[in-house]
């Protein structure tokens, strides 16, 4: 029930992070995968390290006058896509009053506008075939209020806001959506919020009943499981993987 064996899993941003993650995860699954990013290099080399059921195309989501193309293309080169997973995302961290509204619009782009825009691409495959699944990489900033972050929380909110109103349109076809809200994992993103801000760093950790942040590969887990069969009855549903962190006081 936990096996990918035979899908095909999109993944944005699979180039790095946590998205490389999932990726790792997912082949370990049984399944092939297609990351998408900007730079060709980290995507060759990402690819060469996954091994032969891995699979790059060069993109850019938020040339949303693209999505359609790299979704055809990958249908029609290596097979139906069964499995999105809107991971490719970025991070500004700003006092709310400096953020200007290129600033603010350039988040919502990447981490909202192209989500949706991709998503809407998937899933009329996906609703016309009435089978797939859907991931969002949501963010703690979704579940409490952080400060300097006013772009990126809009987005994320936005990101669970659409999990379940795309899971009222999607269920009656057979496609599940859900996001996984990661705690603090470290990747380059959260060292870049991170180290030069001890005082947000001790706090993140401070209110993580487990007492240390998550690895990459703790998401990867849990996109499997989301993904697989295993959870054929979750939809609409946003699941923190965090070491306790939403809960911590
Ligand atoms: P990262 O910066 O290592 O990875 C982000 C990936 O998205 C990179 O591969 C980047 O090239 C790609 N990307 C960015 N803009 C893109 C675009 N326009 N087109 C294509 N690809 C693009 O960051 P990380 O930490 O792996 O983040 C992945 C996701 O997880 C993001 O959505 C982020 O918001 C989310 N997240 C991360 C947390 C953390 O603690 N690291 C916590 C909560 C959420």
């Amino acid at each position: 029930m936990f096996s990918l064996a035979n899908k095909i899993a999109l993944i944005t941003g699979g180039g790095s992070g946590i998205g490389f993650a999932i990726a790792t995860s997912m082949i370990e699954a049984g399944a092939k995968v297609v990351i998408t990013g900007r730079r060709e290099n980290a995507l060759q080399e990402a690819v060469a390290s996954l091994g032969e059921n891995a699979y790059y195309v060069v993109n850019d989501v938020t040339a949303l006058q693209h999505l359609e193309g790299l979704v055809a293309h990958i249908e029609n080169n290596i097979g139906e896509i069964d499995i999105l997973v809107n991971n490719a995302g970025i991070n500004m961290k700003k006092p709310a009053l400096e953020v200007t509204d290129e600033e603010f619009n350039r988040i919502i782009h990447t981490n909202l506008n192209a989500v949706f825009a991709l998503t809407r691409t998937c899933a009329s495959r996906m609703t016309a075939r009435k089978r797939g699944v859907i991931l969002m990489i949501s963010s703690m900033a979704a579940y409490y209020g952080i400060d300097r972050v006013p772009a990126y929380s809009a987005s994320k909110h936005g990101v669970e806001g659409l999990v379940k109103a795309l899971a009222m349109d999607f269920s009656p076809h057979n496609v599940r959506i859900n996001a996984i809200a990661p705690g603090f994992i470290e990747t380059a993103m959260m060292q870049t919020a991170m180290s030069s801000d001890p005082a947000r760093m001790n706090k993140a950790l401070d209110r993580t009943p487990m007492g240390y942040f998550g690895k990459p590969e703790d998401i990867g887990l849990a996109a499997v499981f989301l993904a697989s069969e295993g959870a054929k009855y979750i939809t609409g549903a946003s699941l923190p993987v965090d070491g306790g962190n939403s809960i911590g006081f």
